[in-house]
C-alpha cells in the first residue's frame, strides 16, 4: 500500500466529536468514502483507554451503533485514543509516534493527515504552535490540513490576529475554517438554483426584488452553554458566520467556475459591498431581544444584557443590489426551528385582481428557500380561483427535497480530506464578516441601541422586530407543513 491517511481529532472526548464528528466519520467509513488505509486518532485530556473511549462514542450514538453492529465495530476498531495536552510539544511528539506506528506495517510512502481542532478557541494558537514545533505541520511527507471550528475570533481585531498567526505557521491552502451551514445540501443548492437555471437570475436584482429576508430561527434555548453564550450573544454566534455566509451566496455574482477560489472571490466581493455602519447607524438599523427566563439560566448573570435575538438591516452597495434591503434575523427559544431565505419580488405595478380565499394571508411574489427543516423551495403566486368569477387567490408552487439529507459534517469532512476548500471560509471572508458585524456588537454592548426587548419563549421574537420590518412588509414565518 502506498498511501496512509490519518484523521486526528483534538478535543476527541468533547461534545462536538461525540454528537457530530464521530457519527459523520462512521457514515463515511461504512459507505467506503474515506481513503484506503485510513485511521482515526482521538486526542484529549481525559485519561481513557481505547476501549473506554470507544464506549463513550457508542453511548453517544447508541441507536445507530445497535442498528449497524458489524459496521460500527469495524469503524471503532480503527480508532485509537491518546490523552495529553494539545499545547504540549512532547505530548504531540508522542501522538506523532503513534501515527507512525499505526502505519509502519503498511509500507506507506506518504502519510497524509487531517487535524481537526474541536477545541476551545482559546487553545487554537497554542495548539497550532505546538504542532508546528513538533514538526507535524510540515508537508514534506504528505498533506497536513487543519480544520478549525467557529468561532474564529471574537471581533475583527482578534480574527485578524489569529489569521496572521496561522499564516505564520501554515499556508492558507492547509487551512479549512468550518461554517457547518455551507455543508448543508440546501445551502449549496442556493448556488445551483441561481446559476444552474436561467429563469431566476435575470430577475435577481434591484429591478425585480423588493427586499431579501434571511432568518435562522431556533426553538432551542442556550441549554448549558451559558459560559460561551454570555460572551458571544446572537450576533457573534450566528450573524458573523451562518447568516452572512447565506447572504454572500444569495448576493454574489456568478463565479467564473465552481473552483474554491473563484467561489470565494465572489463571496468576498459581495461582503466587501455591504455598507459599513458606524455604531450609531447600526443601533438604528437593528433590534435586539432576550427571551424571558434567560437571566435565570445557570451561569448567566442576573442583569445580563446578552441578546438572544437580533434583527438587522443591511444594504449592499453595488449595481445589482443598490436600494434592496437585506433583513437578517436569528434568535433562540422561538416558536419553531426554521432557516429560510425569502426573496420578496416587487408588487405588480397595477393590480387588476384583489386576492381572496383561504390562502389570502400568503404574500404573493415571494420565493422561499427553506434551508431546514421541511427542506423545500416555495413560490407564492396569484392564481385564478376556479369558478365562474375572475377572482384571484395566492397559491404556492412547492418543491420538496428528499428526506434523507446527510449531515453537513459528512460533506465537509470529506471535502477537507480531499483538499477541496470551496465550502470553507477563507481568511478574508472571515475578516470582512467581522467588519460588518462589529459595529452592531459595539452598538449593542455600549447600550447605544436604546432597548433590549424581552420576548416570550415560543413566540416569534420581540414585537419591535415586526415594526422594524414593517416599512418593507412582514417577516416570512413558516406555517405548519
Ligand atoms: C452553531 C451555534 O454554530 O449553530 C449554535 O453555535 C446554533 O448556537 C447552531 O444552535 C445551529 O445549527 P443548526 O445546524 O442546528 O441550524
Amino acid at each position: 500500500m502506498s498511501q496512509a491517511y490519518t484523521i486526528v481529532i483534538f478535543g476527541g472526548s468533547g461534545d462536538l466529536t461525540r454528537r457530530k464528528l464521530s457519527p459523520a466519520l462512521f457514515h463515511l467509513h461504512s459507505s467506503g468514502a474515506l481513503p484506503d488505509n485510513c485511521k482515526f486518532v482521538s486526542f484529549a485530556r481525559s485519561d481513557l483507554t481505547d476501549d473506554q473511549y470507544r464506549g463513550l462514542l457508542r453511548d453517544s450514538a447508541a441507536q445507530e451503533a445497535d442498528a449497524n453492529g458489524a459496521d460500527w465495530d469495524r469503524y471503532v476498531s480503527e480508532i485509537r485514543y491518546l490523552h495529553g495536552s494539545s499545547t504540549d510539544t512532547s505530548d504531540l511528539q508522542e501522538l506523532d509516534q503513534l501515527i507512525h506506528d499505526l502505519h509502519a506495517a503498511s509500507g506507506a510512502q506518504s502519510d497524509d493527515r487531517l487535524y481537526y481542532l474541536a477545541l476551545a478557541p482559546s487553545l487554537y494558537e497554542d495548539t497550532i504552535d505546538a504542532l508546528h514545533h513538533a514538526g507535524m505541520l510540515d508537508e514534506s511527507r504528505g498533506t497536513r490540513r487543519l480544520v478549525i471550528e467557529k468561532p474564529f475570533g471574537t471581533d475583527l481585531a482578534s480574527a485578524r490576529k489569529l489569521n496572521q498567526f496561522i499564516h505564520s505557521r501554515v499556508d492558507e491552502h492547509q487551512v479549512f475554517r468550518i461554517d457547518h451551514y455551507l455543508g448543508k445540501d440546501t445551502v449549496q443548492n442556493l448556488l445551483v438554483f441561481r446559476f444552474g437555471n436561467t429563469i431566476f437570475e435575470p430577475l435577481w436584482n434591484r429591478n425585480y426584488i423588493d427586499h431579501v429576508q434571511i432568518s435562522v430561527l431556533e426553538e432551542v434555548d442556550i441549554g448549558d452553554r451559558a459560559s460561551y453564550y454570555e460572551h458571544s450573544g446572537v450576533l457573534r454566534d450566528m450573524f458573523q458566520s451562518h447568516l452572512l455566509q447565506l447572504l454572500s451566496l444569495v448576493g454574489m455574482e456568478p463565479p467564473a467556475t465552481a473552483a474554491a477560489d473563484n467561489l470565494r472571490d465572489e463571496k468576498a466581493k459581495v461582503l466587501s459591498s455591504v455598507r459599513r455602519h458606524n455604531p450609531a447607524e447600526a443601533a438604528a438599523e437593528s433590534v435586539r431581544g432576550q427571551y424571558v427566563g434567560y437571566r435565570e439560566t445557570e451561569g448567566v448573570s442576573p442583569g445580563s444584557p446578552t441578546a438572544t435575538y437580533g434583527a438587522i438591516k443591511l444594504q449592499v452597495d453595488n449595481w445589482r443590489w443598490q436600494g434592496v434591503p437585506f433583513f437578517l434575523r436569528s434568535g433562540k427559544s422561538l416558536n419553531t426551528k426554521s432557516t429560510e431565505v425569502a426573496i420578496q419580488f416587487r408588487e405588480a405595478p397595477h393590480r387588476l385582481f384583489e386576492l381572496s380565499g383561504e390562502s389570502a394571508h400568503l404574500v404573493t411574489d415571494r420565493l422561499r428557500i427553506v434551508i431546514q427543516p421541511n427542506e423545500s423551495i416555495k413560490l407564492t403566486i396569484a392564481n385564478k380561483r376556479p369558478g365562474s368569477r375572475l377572482d384571484a387567490e395566492p397559491q404556492e408552487l412547492e418543491y420538496k427535497f428528499a428526506e434523507d439529507l446527510r449531515d453537513a459534517y459528512e460533506r465537509l469532512l470529506l471535502d477537507a480530506i480531499n483538499g477541496d476548500a470551496s465550502l470553507f471560509t477563507r481568511s478574508d471572508e472571515i475578516e470582512l464578516s467581522w467588519s460588518i458585524i462589529d459595529p452592531f456588537v459595539d452598538a449593542w454592548e455600549t447600550q447605544l441601541s436604546a432597548q433590549l426587548y424581552s420576548y416570550e419563549r415560543g413566540s416569534w421574537g420581540p414585537r419591535a422586530a415586526d415594526q422594524f420590518i414593517a416599512p418593507s412588509g412582514n417577516w416570512s414565518n413558516p406555517v405548519a407543513p
